[in-house]
């Protein structure tokens, strides 16, 4: 058996005195599709935080590949290989889609400064490869008719692709997406998915999905776990998360628990 690319062993966070985030448990394999779900509050994101570095955990640990990530700097996780979106986006407004992509490609495509400055052919061939690649890229979640507009002329719903598009190009093992299809309508959250789907299957990385709406990761994911109140209450088939009690509970008291947890 090889390593999983992420695994997560009783992770957790206190903010002051709020346990944010707790006994944290997660595995994913390479090629899996894993689903984070939860009331708003739940610690979705912090679990996210936890896993690129912004936050250090004040409990336990997590490996990318069999490597202890703990302690390491967010550059430094960026660089072993773990990507996130996040959940208002952020591209280069006033760079092209394609130039969003190509300044995201690292070590693979670097070349000699004086490559650079006197365009010697070796420059030439990095330069027709790295934007055959972007193209490549921006293929798969149907931008290439966009490769020259301004990321800010985008409409939403491609934003979001190209956040996505831009993480791929890091060339990494674990891509963390937070709430993808947040202020997406139908359509554009279905061809979302199918990207997602699509990457997964095509790169074979690790996806860990954030989503606060419950049916929405119930057709991607093979996994989902469930958080609420920063604790893990159910993981499982999606199958068996849908009719599970304390999972319904959760999302049906979610209001009645943030008025009681508001007037403590
Ligand atoms: N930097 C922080 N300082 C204090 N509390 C925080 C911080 N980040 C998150 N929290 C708290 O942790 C809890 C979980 O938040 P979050 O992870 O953003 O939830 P979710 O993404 O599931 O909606 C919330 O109660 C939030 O207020
Ligand atoms: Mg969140």
């Amino acid at each position: 058996m090889s390593e999983p690319i992420l695994k997560a062993e009783h992770l957790g966070i206190t903010f002051g005195g709020l346990k944010a985030v707790s006994d944290f448990n997660m595995t994913i394999n390479k090629g899996e599709l894993v689903g984070l779900i939860g009331p708003n509050g739940a610690g979705k994101t912090t679990v996210f935080n936890l896993l690129t570095g912004v936050y250090q955990p004040t409990e336990g640990a997590f490996y990318l590949d069999g490597k202890k990530m703990n302690g390491k700097k967010t550059y430094q996780v960026v660089r072993a290989g773990i990507a996130r979106t996040f959940q208002n986006i952020r591209l280069f407004k006033q760079m092209t889609v394609e130039e969003n992509v190509l300044v995201a490609f690292n070590e693979s495509f670097t070349y000699k400064m004086g490559g650079a400055i006197f365009r010697t052919p070796r420059f030439w061939k990095q330069e027709n490869d790295m934007h055959a690649k972007a193209i490549d890229l921006l293929h798969i979640f149907g931008l290439e008719g966009l490769a020259n507009t301004e990321a800010a002329n985008l409409p939403y719903g491609a934003q979001r692709k190209l956040e996505i598009a831009r993480a791929l190009a890091t060339g990494m093992k674990l891509l963390l997406l937070d709430e993808p299809a947040a202020g997406m309508n139908p359509t554009e959250t279905e061809d979302l998915l199918n990207c997602i789907n699509t990457i997964r299957d095509r790169f074979g990385i690790a996806i860990l999905l954030i989503e606060h709406d419950m049916s929405l990761v119930m057709n991607v994911c093979q996994r989902i776990q469930v958080l609420d109140y920063g604790r893990t209450i159910a993981s499982g088939l999606p199958e068996e998360i849908a009719n599970n009690p304390q999972v319904i509970s959760a999302y049906l008291g979610a209001d009645d628990d943030t008025e009681s947890e508001e007037a403590n």
